[in-house]
């Protein structure tokens, strides 16, 4: 859990590209959505929900580079990304065949919206997403602070099909068993899957399900809907997604929040191609 964790670079002797960082690990989830880890530079520090500019040198020798959020948490020496597959998307289309030991540009410039001091204490916390605007929450998901700044936390994900929850689902299931994490975590973690596209055990859209108090009353939490002296909100999605769960939360009396000016909720747009 200390932050000065020692970083370790296996292969920095064979660096070429400039901010190089190398690739330890890949996995396929769908034939949209791929995760990898990459070597975490010695001088990078964090907060967790921040994002960074990672890419790869283009045909011309220009990097193409992207925003992609940190998905690991800022205790650990290496560096985690979720990402979708766009087949011609210009960085996409070529990051998903990346392989252990390749390397990637990472420029250690870490900046997001998706940070816990840009809102006011509260009790109970909220991490909304779909698709891979998960990934900053996999970093805040196991981060002490959440837990030790709420007394509750709530994790919906929407997705279209089961599979594309897979990441997800994995990450959240190991949280109460990990020897660094799982003490903070407890029971204070709820977790709230839901597809749009597919039978699975809770259906519908995060906006549908919050409007309706669904949510609240399959997992059992107190009250109907937010209440903007005790709930705290973290959004991040695609645009329409977060401007209609922004229009819900304003109708509770939730008000946007920056790091210059926290208040009830925070909303970051997920990376798209
Ligand atoms: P739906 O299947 O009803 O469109 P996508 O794959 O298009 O990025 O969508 C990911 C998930 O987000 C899907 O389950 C989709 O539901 C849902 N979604 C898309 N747009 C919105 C929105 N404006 N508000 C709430 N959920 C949305």
């Amino acid at each position: 859990m200390n932050q000065q964790t020692a970083v370790t670079q296996p292969n920095a002797a064979k660096k070429h590209l400039p901010d190089a960082q190398t690739v330890t690990e890949v996995r396929h989830y769908t034939d949209r959505l791929f995760y990898f880890r990459t070597t975490r530079p010695q001088s990078l520090r964090f907060r967790s929900g921040e994002f960074v500019m990672i890419g790869l040198p283009g045909e011309d020798g220009k990097p193409i580079m992207r925003a992609y959020s940190i998905a690991s948490p800022s205790w650990d020496d290496g560096l985690d990304f979720y990402s979708i597959k766009v087949q011609d998307g210009p960085l996409t289309s070529r990051l998903q065949h990346i392989k252990e030991g390749d390397e990637i540009i990472l420029r250690p410039k870490p900046v997001g919206t998706l940070v816990l001091d840009a809102l006011l204490p509260g009790k109970r916390l909220w991490f909304l997403a779909t698709g891979t605007g998960i990934a900053p929450f996999a970093s805040l998901m196991r981060d002490p602070e959440t837990y030790e700044q709420y007394d509750e936390v709530i994790m919906m994900h929407t997705c279209r099909e089961v599979a594309e929850l897979e990441f997800g689902r994995q990450l959240i299931e190991s949280l109460p068993e990990d020897p660094l994490i799982g003490e903070f975590v407890g029971d204070k973690l709820k977790y709230y899957p839901t597809t749009t596209r597919e039978e699975s055990k809770w259906m519908g859209r995060v906006t549908d399900n919050l409007a309706s108090g669904k949510v609240f009353a399959d997992l059992g939490l107190e009250g109907t809907q937010m209440d903007p002296a005790t709930d705290r909100a973290m959004v991040c999605g695609s645009l329409d997604f977060n401007k209609d769960v922004m229009a819900i939360m304003e109708g509770w009396g939730l008000r946007e929040g920056a790091n210059s000016e926290p208040a009830e909720y925070v909303v970051e747009k997920a990376f798209v191609g």
